[in-house]
């Protein structure tokens, strides 16, 4: 994540005073970490005039995979065995399911899918190797050894073939062109519960909204799925109602969050008290008031408590 490669900021406070810490140290515990409590802040704490970023080494050479499988319990063994054998090296892992796959695939190629769509789950890992993309291919290769789980495989040792594997994954902006009206949500929780939360999230949508395509694909390693959520615009509150179902859902998974990765920003943050409490929230509203006490930066933004309404809504 973004957070974890900055090692300094330089931010001016709603006053005109700078806040300047561009040393990189690695370690410095004397004090509060100021830095983190500006990242992720959205502009309501001051405005970040410089950031000194980490660099990591170039891979000298990578190997990604694509496989196919039948349950998210696959991928999980496939994840257990990536980590255990590559460690470090394991640079990324990604999940789609079929049916953003399927729609992203057979859009994106000229030529024939590297897979055939059709198999309930397919992951994406890509690999380091120390001193070649040799060394990657072997080391993947190894750790997929004798996995029974694997329907089908697509192995990519170019960088030419990665990118066409990767332009799947990167490809969701198939799915916003596909649709009338589509919503994008970043929903974070332990792996192993996404089976159960999808079909919760499907059954909730047919429900209600018998219009809505859900397609779901992510970052499976972080516990992070990016869902988007297409409609015909026939009903005139579906963002509300979709929102619901993908929200109100989350509540029985716990530990989850709202947003992994993308932030809050102004859509999300009558939605914040679902994943933060409200102490937390009590707390953030205290940090931004000593630190912006005219309420200038971002007035716009409100972090607001649980409404009574959502509380009624979820005591019923
Ligand atoms: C992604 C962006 C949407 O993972 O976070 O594709
Ligand atoms: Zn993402």
């Amino acid at each position: 994540m973004t957070r974890s490669n900055v090692v300094g900021i330089e931010v001016v406070l709603s006053d005109g005073a700078i806040l300047t810490d561009l040393r990189g140290l690695p370690k410095n515990n004397a004090g509060y970490d100021l830095k983190q409590i500006f990242i992720g802040s959205e502009g309501t704490l001051g405005v970040v005039t410089k950031a000194l970023l980490k660099l990591s080494r170039r891979p000298a050479g990578t190997a990604s995979v694509l496989l196919a499988l039948n349950h998210l319990n696959s991928a999980l063994v496939v994840m257990e065995a990536l980590e255990r054998a590559c460690c470090h090296s394991l640079l990324a892992l990604e999940i789609m399911w079929n049916r953003y796959f399927e729609k992203v695939s057979t859009a994106l190629s000229a030529e024939t899918p590297p897979l055939p769509p059709g198999h309930p789950v397919y992951l994406l890992a890509q690999v380091e190797g120390m001193d070649s993309s040799e060394q990657a291919v072997d080391s993947l290769v190894g750790a997929l050894e004798g996995i029974d789980d694997i329907i089908d495989s697509a192995l990519a040792t170019t960088p030419v073939q990665e990118r066409r594997l990767w332009s799947i994954r990167d490809g969701s902006d198939v799915i916003e062109r596909a649709h009338k009206h589509v919503l994008s949500f970043d929903v974070s929780m332990r792996p192993h519960k996404y089976a159960a939360y999808i079909a919760d999230v499907e059954a909730r949508l047919k429900a209600r909204i018998s219009d809505a395509v859900a397609y779901y694909f992510g970052h499976l390693a972080d516990g992070n799925i990016h869902f988007m959520i297409g409609h015909d615009g026939s009903l005139s509150d579906a963002t509300r109602l979709i929102e619901e179902c993908v929200y109100d859902a989350l509540a029985s998974y716990e530990p989850s969050s709202i947003s992994a990765e993308h932030g809050i920003g102004r859509e999300k943050a009558a939605h914040l008290w679902r994943s933060r409490s409200t102490a937390e929230i009590a707390a953030m509203n205290r940090i931004r008031a000593a630190l912006d006490p005219a309420g200038i930066l971002n007035p716009h933004i409100s972090y607001e408590p649980k409404s009574l309404d959502a509380q009624y809504a979820s005591a019923r």
